[in-house]
């Protein structure tokens, strides 16, 4: 890949964005970063990039909602990532509107632009929790769709939107959809960084939600590689077909606590706390990926074991300037 190439990545500021616009610019890339327009002037999780690798990025501030604010950011890119999403599950409860905003219309914005500006690759990102909980295990990509909250209807509408642009018009797009990621910089709204900082903070009796579900967590390092795997393989592999990304190590809630305490060695107690739990028929009981298209199509494999990415996320939050930027006495939805 030539290292004059520019990819243009949306959501660059958040979790898996950041770590992901670090990989591409470690690949040779010069990256044109949106991130949300606000008022502060912050660049989220970019601010904590290495100098050297922020030389290589270039910071557009601006909104998917906005179709101009897509159109610039898209110009001229080689390959558009688009990660942009509202994605907290409880938030969707209360502001669904603002879901639709960003995740379909958001998306569809980006598509139109990805089409008018002849963009040779989109690579939307599409979410486990279209499928709902599992109906048969390993989940492959043909299992049924099922939307269990407005965070996931909103995300398959961005999904099908996708379809439809590759069918209708030819658009180069190909959705990935990643099962639970983790690792440093998650916001609190997950499990796992609800887990390590309590436990950092000092706490010994830590505040969930419903222990039972299992899941399929996966190292963002390894999350940013499926990315780049998806963006740089031949079109006749991968264009306008949608891609897994997990581990196929299904692990519940419970055992991912206890596992986390005797990686730190903490005594853990829990306490459940009903805010935290979902309305029954909206809860995900089961996530188990089958990622096998994407590593017979792109060689893709993630490298790191559960242990190793959250002793990584560990050392993270084990950093009182990281831990600092964490609210750890509130529920953060
Ligand atoms: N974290 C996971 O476990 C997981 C799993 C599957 C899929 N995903 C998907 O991965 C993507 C990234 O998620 P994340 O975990 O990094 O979350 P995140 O909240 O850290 O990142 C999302 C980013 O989108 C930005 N954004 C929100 N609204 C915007 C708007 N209107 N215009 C421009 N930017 C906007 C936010 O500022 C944020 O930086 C999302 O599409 C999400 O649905 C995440």
């Amino acid at each position: 890949m030539s290292s004059s190439t520019t990819v243009a990545v949306t959501g660059a500021e958040g979790f898996i964005g950041s770590h992901l616009v670090e990989a591409l610019v470690a690949d040779g890339h010069r990256v044109r970063a949106m991130v949300q327009y606000n008022s502060f002037s912050s660049f989220g999780w970019l601010e904590e990039l290495d100098p050297q690798v922020l030389d290589s990025v270039e910071v557009v501030l601006g909104d998917v909602r906005d179709p101009g604010s897509v159109n610039g950011l898209v110009k001229g890119a080689e390959t558009v990532y688009h990660l942009a999403a509202l994605i907290a599950i409880p938030y969707s409860y209360q502001a669904p509107h603002s879901y639709v905003d960003t995740n379909v219309t958001g998306t569809l914005n980006v598509l139109e632009a990805v089409r008018h500006l002849d963009v040779p690759r989109l690579v939307h990102t599409s979410t486990s929790e279209t499928y709902g909980t599992a109906q048969t295990v390993p989940i492959t990509e043909d299992h049924p769709i099922n939307t269990q909250s407005p965070y996931a209807a909103s995300k398959a509408g961005g999904d099908r939107l996708a379809d439809s642009y590759h069918a209708s018009f030819g658009t180069p797009v190909v959705t990935l959809r990643p099962f639970n990621t983790f690792g440093p910089r998650q916001s609190m709204r997950a499990v796992i960084p609800t887990v390590i900082a309590q436990l950092a903070a000092g706490e010994r009796e830590i505040t969930l939600g419903d222990l039972r579900p299992t899941r399929d967590f996966m190292f963002v390092e390894d999350t940013a590689a499926a990315f780049r795997a998806v963006g740089t393989a031949p079109a006749d592999t991968v264009v306008g077909r949608t891609f897994n990304a997990g581990t196929g190590r299904e692990i519940s809630v419970g055992d991912t606590v206890a596992l986390i305490g005797k990686l730190m060695g903490a005594d853990v107690t829990v306490k459940e706390d009903e805010q935290r739990l979902r309305p029954a028929d909206s809860e995900v009981f089961r996530l188990v990926a089958d990622a096998t298209r994407l590593r017979t199509a792109t060689g893709w494999a993630p490298a790191h074991s559960l242990e190793q990415g959250l002793e990584r996320t560990i050392a993270f939050f084990r950093d009182p300037a990281n831990l600092s930027r964490y609210k750890t006495d509130r529920y953060n939805v």
